[in-house]
């Protein structure tokens, strides 16, 4: 069987990854501050299981409890964009909030999931959730988009220390292109004057650009699933050709399209 730990599980795309785990007969532990409704996260025979924030590994493990995992995957999903605000306007609190969420819970977790999880299961595979603002311009999102990158070259470095140690996991930090989740609900909702470029993202709404949370969840399933996950380490999603067979998505992987740069 294999088993999954997914932060910010009660809406957008942690919610659509646990349904679509779920749907696949993984057993999945998920971690909010909120639990998901039943409606929500579907039937599924008590594979699923909520621990409420602080989110705890040692907790996630206790509960899959001795049974043999083929698989371990964590998925470091949960963030805010907030504060949408430019330097000089922040609030502090909001700053603190941003980083812990963002930046530090995915940390925490990697080291605990790393330092707890290598004894019970051989194939341990971390995705860290991040977002194209790590590398683009958003005037507004300097919070977010620090919290990213710093997720990014976090990514990398445990990639490069694990490639050395033994039984080495993976990671990978994934940009899930635009979602029409409530993050992006926000970001219309923000104000202009501090976050300029909110008419773009109205305009992505009303054109229909948006990808929906269920297509974005399978993108990252078929990234996670790849025989060769982890071997690019910072990942755009919407780069990558995903074909019929899920077995084929290694052989398309970087058609030359790696270098496309996307607007956030
Ligand atoms: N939507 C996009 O266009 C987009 C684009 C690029 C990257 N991303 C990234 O995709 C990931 C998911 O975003 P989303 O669009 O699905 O956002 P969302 O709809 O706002 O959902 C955010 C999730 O994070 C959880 N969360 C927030 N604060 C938390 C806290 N303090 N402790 C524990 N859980 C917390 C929320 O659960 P509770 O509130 O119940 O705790 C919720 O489940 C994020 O990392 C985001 O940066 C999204």
């Amino acid at each position: 069987m294999q088993a999954a730990i997914i932060t910010g599980c009660s809406r957008g795309l942690g919610l659509a990854l646990c349904r679509q785990l779920l749907s696949r007969g993984c057993r999945v532990i998920g971690i909010a501050r909120t639990p998901p409704s039943v409606a929500d996260i579907g039937s599924h025979d008590g594979h699923f299981s909520f621990i409420r924030a602080d989110p705890l590994i040692e907790r996630a493990l206790d509960i899959l409890g001795p049974q043999t995992l083929s698989r371990l995957i964590l998925i470091n999903n949960a963030g805010v964009v907030t504060p949408m605000a430019q330097a000089g306007n922040y609030d502090h609190a909001e700053v603190n909030a941003a980083l812990a969420i963002n930046l530090t819970a995915p940390i925490m977790l990697t080291n605990a999931f790393l330092a707890t999880a290598k004894g019970r299961c051989e194939d341990l595979r971390i995705v860290n959730v991040s977002s194209g603002a790590a590398v683009n311009l958003h005037p507004g999102w300097g919070i977010y988009a620090a919290s990213k990158a710093a997720l990014d070259h976090f990514s990398r470095h445990v990639a490069l220390e694990q490639a050395i140690s033994e039984q080495p996991a993976r990671i990978a930090a994934l940009y899930p292109g635009v979602v029409d989740t409530g993050m992006q609900d926000e970001i219309r909702q923000s104000d202009p004057l501090q976050f300029t470029q909110r008419s773009r993202f109205e305009a992505l709404k009303n054109d229909g650009d948006l990808s929906s949370a269920e297509e974005v969840a399978q993108k990252i399933l078929r990234c996670l699933a790849a025989d060769d996950f982890g071997t690019e380490i910072v990942l755009d999603i919407r780069n990558y050709f995903f074909p019929e067979d899920p077995h084929e998505l290694t052989a398309h992987q970087g058609r030359g399209l790696r270098s496309r740069r996307h607007p956030d």
